[in-house]
């Protein structure tokens, strides 16, 4: 990883290092004009010396002889990011400002050949123009031998060279007066202009000897004039500037077709020298003059040859730059390939790595992989085992409880068989015979939980087969619903079936979907409270018959939907079934191709729907049913002796006998328990808890039994509500249930329940526990009629003690009140006149009225022995209305008048 990133690192520096180290610069260069050959000379030199700067270049802009247009190519350039400016001016004064504004933003400034009118520039370089005249002027004075007539034909006259060349000529022809300068013709600088002027007074001059003009195309210019004008005067033509090749004037001068020429050097080549120092920072001279010199045939032959070969020598340079220019371009792709060939190369390094490290790291990977999939084998091989086991174990129970349930039939049998007999008789007590018709209905039922289990083994093992013959769907589901209708008149409930079809042909198995109806109707009986509905639907829809059994009973959660037809699924409610019903209906339906579901609301009511295909194209053969066979209908089950409405009342206990509360949602068993104590107490029943716990408060009973499991409030709830309110602490609560755990009976004692007998459980017991539970009350009673009543007994419960505490002080407090009423006392206690009596009667036996006389008398007790207060006076004190009700009163208890009491005691 480390030698990828150095490499990252080193990539961008290795070509940095290889990229070319030159400055780039911009240079402007604004040419006054560009046409002539001279200019063209001074830009190939320009370009020439550029090489040398690859990086650098220039950006060229011809005037074309116009100052404006310079004026405005110059903002251009400097508009153009230009690193320095190197400037022709065409003429000095209106191309100056420019120029300065250049200069003075801190752009440098490069004046060639011709001049501003300013000093506001970085460097000038060209020719010495001045010197250019003058050396000219010597010559002509020379060549006249200091007598003839001349006449010049100067450039521009606003540019610097002009004036200066114009100078020159003048100051050297001064020491020589028999020179005659007859003219000065402007020919600005252009052969046609030249020739134009010259034509217009050449005439006037017959006599001429010399022409000098300022620059090589105007000297050209009036060679032809004077060719053509004055052909015998053989008029000397002397130029400026010395520019060699073909058209050049050396070649003119060697033609013999002007006398001479003066040399002017572009100075293209140090102008880009001059430049790039000051770019560079580099010493440089702020005027750079360049030399001149005469050409005449004394040297022109030397100088042509030296051009000439400067020129060959030019052109040799030229091709050999443009062969080092292809050798540069081919080195520029090369390396360029080669860096792409370095950046590919040290990719594949690094691509390389990675793969290496990935292929490192993957093994380690699948190291680790393969050693995490053979732990989860060996985890999977032990779930497996285990499974196998729990399987087997699971199989072993269903074999036991299947074995154990068909161990249980026989007993039964032997159970339902005698118990039938009996019945037949006729001459067998009532009671006798509503306890015979309990244990028969109950011993039915106990068969159907058997046989659904035997079922649900056969289902488990792929046991049961499907016997299928046709029948009508209507007449049978009527059928079925004969047995629930005496239920439903009984407990008030809506029972109807509800369908257009008089009669529907249906294969299906008699026995199984007998059993789904019944478990269904069951269900709906069990959850439909009295007076409300069970609706069974049948509808011919296609090629289905749909049954739906609805009832408005407590309905189900969505959770109890979902879990509906899962195997021992028991719903949150109270009322818990086994669990086998439902699950065992599904297989029965989907044994028929058929469906099944569950639906409806808590608090609303359930809606089972199962839809069975018709026809039998769905059924094999071994499906159908032997004609010999008869279902064994599960309505036996539901046929109880509940029609036996000629039983007896049950015996009635006399009245004052003790009222016990029992709250027992099972129909059977609160009729059972009810039976088993009406002989000796006043029993009030209540099936749910919320009726059990009003029943115990209207009636505040001596007792209370209480089934643990129960609709509405729990058997718990009920005994700690029954315990915490003043009203009922102190009656005892006998909580009666299936759950045997040492933690619920603890649960259920701490709930302050006096006692937890568990099913099943023995009715002398239960009788007997009754009866003590409320001698120990009657024991307790008697030991509290005494003074210290609340405090001498552990088995009285705080609330009670405090009870009695509170009671026996309102009544002190108002002792002397003769109008001090039952009424009274229950308000100040938060209680009814009953429920007052009620309890006092059950805590000391004795009413309130007693307890108020009884205090009274004490207290008249204690004031006859201890103070010196009249009879009548005690009487007053102790609430009595008068002294002789006091007196007939104290007679009564204690057989002896106050008066002889006092005098027995002193
Ligand atoms: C070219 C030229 C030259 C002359 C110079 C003066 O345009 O006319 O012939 O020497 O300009 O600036």
């Amino acid at each position: 990883m480390r030698f990828i990133l150095i490499v990252c690192w080193l990539l961008p520096l290795l070509w940095s290092c290889s990229a070319n180290t030159d400055e780039k610069y911009i240079i402007g260069f604004s040419q006054c004009t560009g046409d002539d050959e001279w200019r063209k000379a001074m830009l190939d030199g320009m370009q020439r010396e550029l090489s040398f700067y690859p990086n650098s270049h220039l950006i060229f802009k011809d005037a074309k002889a116009s100052s404006q247009t310079q004026i405005s190519q110059i903002r251009e350039l400097l508009q153009s990011d230009i690193d320095l400016l190197i400037v022709s001016p065409n003429e000095a004064e209106p191309v100056t400002p420019v120029v300065e504004e250049a200069y003075k933003k801190g752009i440098p400034v490069v004046v060639v050949d011709r001049r501003t009118a300013s000093s506001y520039f970085t460097a000038y370089v060209g020719g010495d123009n001045y010197e250019v005249g003058k050396t000219a002027g010597q010559y002509i004075a020379g060549l006249l031998k200091g007598k003839g007539k001349i006449i010049e034909i100067t450039g521009l006259p606003k540019s610097s060279p002009a004036s200066d060349r114009h100078r020159g000529l003048k100051d050297a022809l001064v020491p020589y007066p028999g020179i005659r300068h007859v003219a000065t013709l402007n020919g600005q600088w252009e052969k046609d202009i030249a020739k134009a002027e010259l034509s217009k007074i050449i005439t006037a001059h017959p006599d001429l000897d010399l022409v000098f003009a300022q620059n090589e195309v105007m000297a050209l210019g009036a060679h032809e004039i004077c060719e053509k004008m004055l052909p015998a005067r053989k008029v000397k033509i002397i130029g400026v500037d010395g520019l060699p090749g073909k058209f050049g004037d050396i070649q003119m001068v060697y033609d013999k077709v002007i006398t001479a020429t003066a040399l002017y050097p572009t100075g293209g080549e140090e102008a880009v020298r001059v430049a790039m120092n000051i770019l560079k920072k580099q010493p440089y001279e702020k005027e750079n003059l360049l030399q001149t010199a005469m050409i005449d045939s004394s040297n022109v032959r030397m100088i042509k040859m030296q051009t000439d070969k400067i020129m060959d020598q030019q052109s040799d340079i030229e091709r050999q730059q443009d062969r080092i220019d292809e050798q540069l371009e081919i080195y520029k792709t090369q390396r360029n390939l080669l860096y792409v060939m370095t950046g590919l190369f040290i990719i594949s390094i690094i691509l390389g790595s990675v793969a290496l490290y990935s292929l490192v790291e993957n093994k380690k990977i699948n190291r680790e992989l393969n050693s995490k999939n053979e732990e989860i084998l060996i985890q999977r091989n032990r779930i497996q085992d285990i499974a196998e086991k729990a399987q087997e174990a699971t199989e072993s129970k269903f074999r036991f409880f299947t074995n154990i349930s068909h161990e249980f039939r026989t007993p039964l049998t032997l159970i339902m068989g005698p118990v039938e007999e009996l019945l037949q008789r006729k001459n067998e007590h009532p009671l006798v015979r509503k306890n015979l018709s309990l244990v028969q209905k109950n011993a039915q039922r106990l068969l159907w939980l058997v046989n659904q289990l035997m079922d649900f083994r056969k289902i488990e093992s792929g046991k049961i087969r499907l016997q299928v013959a046709e029948n009508d769907i209507v007449g049978f589901i009527s059928g079925l619903m004969v047995p629930f209708e005496y239920v439903a008149k009984k407990r008030r409930i809506d029972f109807r079936l509800i369908t257009k079809i008089s009669a529907l042909k249906v294969w299906f198995d008699v026995d199984m979907i007998d059993k789904v109806l019944f478990n269904l109707l069951s269900n709906a009986f069990k959850f439909t409270s009295d007076f409300g509905r069970i609706y069974i639907y049948i509808e011919h829809t296609g090629n289905e018959v749909l049954i739906r059994v609805e009832d408005n009973g407590s309905g189900m959660s969505e959770a109890d939907v979902a879990g509906a037809f899962e195997m021992f699924y028991q719903g949150n409610d109270a009322i818990k079934g086994t669990g086998l019903g439902l699950p065992l209906s599904r297989e029965f339906v989907e044994l028929h191709q058929g469906t099944i579901e569950a639906g409806g609301t808590k608090g609303e009511g359930a809606v089972f729907t199962f839809r069975l295909p018709l026809g039998k194209a769905h059924l094999r053969l071994e499906d159908m049913a032997d004609a010999s066979r008869k279902p064994a209908s599960e309505v036996q089950y539901f046929t109880t002796n509940d029609h036996n409405d000629n039983q007896a009342p049950p015996e009635n206990a006399e009245s004052g006998a003790p009222a016990v509360v029992l709250i027992e949602d099972n129909e059977d068993l609160l009729s059972f328990l009810q039976s088993l104590l009406q002989p000796k107490y006043h029993v009030i029943t209540a099936a749910d808890g919320k009726n059990g716990l009003e029943r115990c408060l209207d009636s505040v009973p001596d007792l209370v039994i209480c089934d643990v499991m129960l609709p509405e409030m729990d058997g718990l709830k009920i005994a700690s509500a029954l315990k915490s309110d003043l009203r009922t602490s102190h009656i005892p609560v006998i909580l009666l249930t299936a759950k045997n755990s040492t933690e619920q009976q603890i649960e259920g004692m701490q709930t302050g329940a006096d006692m937890y007998i568990t099913k099943p459980f023995s009715p002398q017991f239960l009788l007997e526990s009754v009866r003590s539970l409320l001698t120990n009350r009657a024991i307790l009673r008697t030991s509290h009629v005494g003074q210290n009543m609340a405090e001498n007994s552990n088995a009285m419960s705080r609330l009670d003690k405090k009870f009695l505490n509170d009671l026996r002080a309102a009544i002190l407090a108002r002792l002397a009140d003769p109008s001090l009423s039952v009424e009274h006392l229950g308000k100040e206690m938060g209680l009814s006149r009953v429920q007052l009596f009620r309890k006092t009667k059950a805590l000391l036996d004795f009413s309130v009225n007693d307890l108020i006389i009884n205090m009274r008398l004490e207290k008249a007790c204690s004031l006859l022995a201890e103070s010196e207060l009249s009879i009548a006076e005690i009487a007053d004190q102790t609430g009595f209305s008068s002294q002789s009700y006091f007196s007939t009163v104290f007679k009564t208890k204690y057989a002896v008048s106050p008066k002889d009491w006092k005098v027995s005691i002193r």
